[in-house]
């Protein structure tokens, strides 16, 4: 037999980090055989979002995501959780109290009490956390990103999050995740965000660096300058949301007819390529590296960024078949004495 087809994504890593994918409950059905053999850590694309968990006050869903748990867990994957605090996702109503904005101290109430029951029904099943999520603003201007989270509580919103994870999860890893952090001036920020936390004594173990890369914005010196600012840190280092997109991101209203040419798949791989070559160089400090999303047929590129438009961003294809650059990151992984 081809030595291809017996050694996996994750076998092959063994010795550098994990792999894995986001899921949901529909990919779990889809790409089980995929995610059975070549993934051994996870995370719920939607499933443990502040939404779907505590659609209204007090009332907590928690059945999609236990169907991932279970799954992740039945197959000895480790589970990353991923992202209470954001700006997105999180139902108006918590920023409400009687038909007005929630005041600050309310607002750290319902933080407080959402984490408690989360790590109350997730103990011991969960080992990272994406405790805030994208808090960085992309613009010119503040660093911060504009949300009701710092419009009601105050920049110290972020702190407090980790001080009430931390309570809550005190064997938990938890991490920072943002996008856009090969990107100088967006970096920086993600930098001097992380540095403070950690000069203040905030409870943050990790970086989540989202990798939603795309070949004419990244490229691998920029990518690799991050993943070293970050490691000298001393923070451990997620890839938590790799896809490869073959177009700008400006492109993003680009009409759904234009086709990926070879030399833009050529492209994609040499991104994907040496992505997960920095991170088997850095494998001190990276842990795992994830894909949002296990194949193309599901990827949120296709439903959320332009849809209709075919991206191929991901390791396997539509038809749900291993990509020749996955076979070439495998053998890479073998190869790789370094
Ligand atoms: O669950 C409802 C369903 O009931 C309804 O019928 C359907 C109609 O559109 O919507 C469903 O909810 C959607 C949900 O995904 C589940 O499919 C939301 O509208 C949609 O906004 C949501 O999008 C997700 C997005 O985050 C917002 O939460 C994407 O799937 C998910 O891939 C994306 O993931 C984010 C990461 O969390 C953070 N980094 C960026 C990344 C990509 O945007």
């Amino acid at each position: 037999m081809d030595a291809r087809e017996m050694v996996s994504l994750s076998e092959a890593h063994k010795k550098f980090f994990q792999v894995g994918a986001c899921l949901s409950n529909e990919s779990i059905k889809r790409h089980d055989a995929i995610i059975k053999k070549h993934f051994n850590c996870a995370v719920a694309e939607n499933a443990m979002k502040w939404g779907p968990i505590e659609p209204k006050e007090g009332i907590f869903t928690f059945a999609e995501a236990d169907e991932i748990v279970k799954y992740s867990h039945d197959n000895q994957m480790a589970l990353r959780a991923h992202a209470p605090i954001w700006h997105m996702m999180v139902p108006d109503d918590v920023f409400m109290d009687g038909g007005k904005p929630a005041s600050r101290e309310h607002l750290i109430e319902r933080i407080d009490s959402h984490t408690k029951a989360f790590c109350e029904h997730f103990k011991g099943q969960f080992s990272s956390w994406d405790v805030v999520n994208e808090a960085i603003n992309d613009f010119p201007g503040e660093d911060l990103r504009q949300s009701k989270w710092l419009e009601l509580i105050g920049p110290d919103y972020i702190d407090i999050a980790y001080h009430i994870a931390r309570q809550y999860a005190p064997d938990v890893q938890l991490f920072y995740n943002d996008y856009n952090e090969f990107v100088p001036y967006k970096r920086e920020r993600m930098l001097k965000l992380v540095k403070g936390m950690l000069d203040r004594g905030v409870p943050l173990d990790g970086m989540g660096l989202q990798a939603h890369v795309n070949i004419v914005e990244c490229n691998l010196d920029e990518y690799e300058r991050t993943v070293e600012a970050f490691a000298a840190l001393g923070l451990r280092i997620h890839i938590t949301e790799m896809d490869v997109n073959p177009y700008s991101l400006r492109d993003r209203v680009f009409p759904p007819s234009s086709p990926i040419t070879e030399e833009m798949h050529q492209k994609q791989e040499q991104l994907y390529r040496g992505i997960f070559d920095i991170c088997r160089r850095y494998s001190d400090v990276v842990d795992a590296v994830l894909t949002w999303g296990v194949a193309d047929d599901m990827t949120w590129l296709d439903r959320e960024f332009c849809a209709g438009r075919e991206h191929q961003p991901l390791l396997f294809d539509q038809n749900n078949n291993i990509k020749k650059w996955t076979e070439q990151i495998i053998e890479d992984a073998m190869r790789y004495n370094g």
